[in-house]
């Protein structure tokens, strides 16, 4: 937890109350009061314009304790989304902080019921469940916005900036991936039936963001993936929590912790990926972007959770010579990511325009995700297949 609000609460700036037209309040909910949705209390509390009118956990008492920690009143309360949902007809939004396995069913009852959705990433676990969730998007014209807080950060906006100037060329390669040394979560992270993915969902759908946003989300043709669960599975790196001892979380670790990937994209261009939760060494690599004119170096981070902590380098050539160019970081000087996650959304409903994060792009996060399983199970490279919502 410590951690966490280390890494989300480290831009403080407040958002403007006088930029926001608070003539009409959004009704808002929450289901899940888990660890992340922590996070979203504390933004919506933030938010001079929205009132926090319901939450569901299917834990019994969580999500009254939830509210009752965070000072929030008024509050109704549901064991689960689908009470919520049915007797909240005034929502305007809902933020779902369920596990991975629980995103697709409540995105899809609360689009179907006309309410907005914030769904924290990964998007799902499956492209199919995916595709359903966009189905029903589609059907009720709302907004659905995938909780990629990272978008937010300059530094990661200016790696698109870059990319998109041309400096690159062509784009035809990308290496990228991240990882821990010794950082495998426990609870409901580690589990087939309530994380469904591991690693893969937990941080490599922030490394594949990073790159695919800079260039433009061109579609995955094909996957060849590997997956392992060599560290999750041994109580010498399992990670013990309030409810379980090292040896028992390594007996229920039953996801990913390192996977890699070779993926074809539109367009030519090859992606190398790797992700890992623990490992015998520092980093999997940096992030590196090969273009006809030009390459861009993103130094390797502990996880991609938005922070980028060391200058990117631009290698060109400048009449015959050969040129490395430093990219600055960028200090952040806005309100917290979260926030400005929280209020893209806000505005998104508000003001009817798209969802910042959308599904459009998202899909193609999830497939080469989801790709990497399905070819990690059969051993062999796999055809991408997202059909036609
Ligand atoms: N954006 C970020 O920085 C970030 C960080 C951590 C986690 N996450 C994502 O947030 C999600 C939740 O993670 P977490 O660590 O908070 O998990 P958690 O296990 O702490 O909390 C999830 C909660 O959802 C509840 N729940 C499950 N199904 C439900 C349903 N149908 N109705 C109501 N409640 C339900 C569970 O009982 C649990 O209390 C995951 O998908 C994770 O990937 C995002």
């Amino acid at each position: 937890m410590a951690n966490a609000d280390a890494v989300l609460s480290q831009f403080t700036q407040a958002i403007e109350e006088e930029k926001v037209d608070c003539s009409r309040k959004l009704k808002i909910g929450i289901i899940g009061t888990g660890w992340i949705a922590e996070a979203h209390i504390e933004s919506y509390k933030n938010m001079p314009d929205v009132e926090v009118v319901a939450a569901a956990d299917l834990i019994p008492g969580k999500a009254e304790a939830f509210m009752k920690k965070y000072g929030v009143e008024g509050v109704r309360f549901y064991p689960s989304h689908k009470e919520l949902i049915d007797n909240e007809p005034d929502l305007d939004g809902v933020s779902i902080c369920t596990y991975n396995t629980a995103h697709a069913e409540p995105a899809i009852y609360a689009l179907d019921h006309g309410v907005n959705v914030l769904l924290e990433k990964p998007f799902t676990v499956t492209t199919e469940e995916a595709i359903e969730v966009m189905r029903a998007e589609k059907r009720s014209g709302k907004v659905l916005s995938i909780g990629f807080q990272p978008r937010g950060d300059e530094n990661m906006q200016n790696i698109k900036t870059v990319v998109q100037s041309g400096a690159l060329g062509k784009i035809y390669y990308i290496q990228t991936g991240g990882g821990r040394r010794r950082g495998i979560p426990n609870s409901t992270f580690i589990e087939k039936s309530t994380g469904g993915i591991g690693a893969l969902g937990d941080i490599g759908c922030y490394s594949l963001d990073v790159v695919l946003n800079a260039i433009g989300y061109p579609k995955p043709l094909t996957v060849s993936g590997y997956k392992s669960a060599f560290f999750g599975t041994n109580p010498k790196y399992a990670t013990p929590d309030k409810f379980h001892t090292a040896e028992e979380n390594a007996a229920r670790f039953s996801v990913d912790d390192f996977a890699a990937a070779f993926v074809r994209l539109e367009g030519d261009i090859i992606l190398d990926f790797r992700i890992s939760w623990a490992m015998h060494a520092d980093t999997p690599g940096d992030t590196i972007i090969f273009g006809t004119e030009g390459a861009l170096r993103i130094p390797s981070t502990d996880c991609w959770n938005g922070t980028f902590t060391k200058p990117m380098t631009l290698y060109h050539d400048v009449a015959g010579n050969h040129v490395e160019t430093t990219i600055p970081l960028i200090p952040h000087k806005g309100p917290g990511l979260f926030d400005i996650k929280i209020r893209g959304f806000l505005d998104a409903i508000k003001n009817g325009t798209p969802a910042p994060v959308p599904t459009s792009q998202i899909i193609y996060n999830q497939a080469i995700i989801d790709g990497i399983c399905k070819s990690a199970d059969l051993g062999r490279e796999i055809e991408i297949d997202i059909p036609e919502i």
